[in-house]
């Protein structure tokens, strides 16, 4: 039997992620407490300003706030958990560190989309991560339903590398005063996948909707082809992500650095905490 902390993912897990890149756990990964101590932290998270904070296009609506895991001690806490650690290991084989986190808040009436996209470009281009070995675990804040906006993946799809496609020019409407490093973190994706490639992979592999219970762990590499909708429905879909890189993959020399609250550049290897769970006052 594995052992529910350090090895909390089954072999079958792991080779459902290896085939479709993507592994949706519901239930097992948090308890109700952890969840409730993360749920503890919104209000404070919605009430960030600064330039870790992104707006939706209407210029009021929060839509992402970075690098909650230097804030917020919930966070902090989380990124050790032994659980999170344990199947990002079983899943990546070495010692990992965070390179980037954020709360995703898809507003209800207002959240806007993600278009299809692939994360891994960007870690690429503007940290010089050298592997595609980065790993999303998302945590839902929210319960993710078919009227909220859920996650989209086009299943398999990591396995075609990064795929074709051309950059946008310019900065998006509405953002042409930001600093550059916002470019790639709006509605309008900066790298705009070739269509014709989406549609015959998804026609091929079909589509996958990420819906579960708040709590839910959701893991996936950071080369599939994702997306989400926008959330005209009057309920939030909130959803942490914790992005963990291996300590051998890190950010190598480019041009322009991007703050430390969108990418990690000094790796220090994680180190489980215990399974106990960790109270917030
Ligand atoms: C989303 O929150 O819907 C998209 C997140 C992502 O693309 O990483
Ligand atoms: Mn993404």
């Amino acid at each position: 039997m594995p052992d529910d902390f350090a090895q909390p993912l089954s072999a079958a897990d792991v080779s459902e992620y290896e085939r479709n890149g993507l592994l949706l756990r519901e239930k097992d990964i948090l308890t109700e407490g952890e969840i409730q101590n993360l749920l503890a932290v919104i209000p404070e998270v919605l009430d960030t300003r600064g330039p870790e904070v992104v707006l939706e296009r209407d210029g009021e609506t929060v839509r992402s706030v970075y690098g909650v895991h230097r804030t917020f001690p919930a966070v902090r806490d989380l990124v050790v958990h032994p659980k999170l650690i344990g199947a990002v290991r079983q899943i990546l084989g070495g010692d990992i560190y965070v390179h980037q986190s954020k709360i995703n808040i898809k507003a209800a009436f207002s959240g806007d989309q993600w278009e299809w996209h692939q994360d891994y470009i960007n870690w690429l281009r503007a940290d010089g991560i050298p592997r595609p070995s980065l790993i999303n675990v998302a945590i839902f804040l929210d319960e993710a339903t078919e009227f909220n906006g859920p996650l989209m993946f086009i299943p398999g799809s990591q396995r075609m590398g990064l795929l074709p496609g051309a950059d946008r020019a310019g900065m998006p409407a509405s953002y042409e005063d930001a600093p550059s490093w916002v470019d790639t973190l709006t509605a309008d994706e900066k790298f705009k996948v070739d269509r014709d490639t989406i549609r015959t992979l998804a026609e091929k592999d079909g589509l996958f909707s990420a819906k579960g219970g708040a709590g839910s762990a959701l893991f996936f590499h950071s080369n599939i082809l994702h997306a989400s909708l926008p959330n005209i429905s009057p309920f939030d879909r909130k959803v942490l992500i914790l992005v963990y890189n291996l300590v051998d993959n890190a950010p190598g020399d480019v041009d322009t650095p991007r703050p430390d609250f969108l990418a990690e550049r000094s790796p220090v290897a994680l180190v489980p905490r215990n399974g106990e769970e960790v109270t917030h006052e």
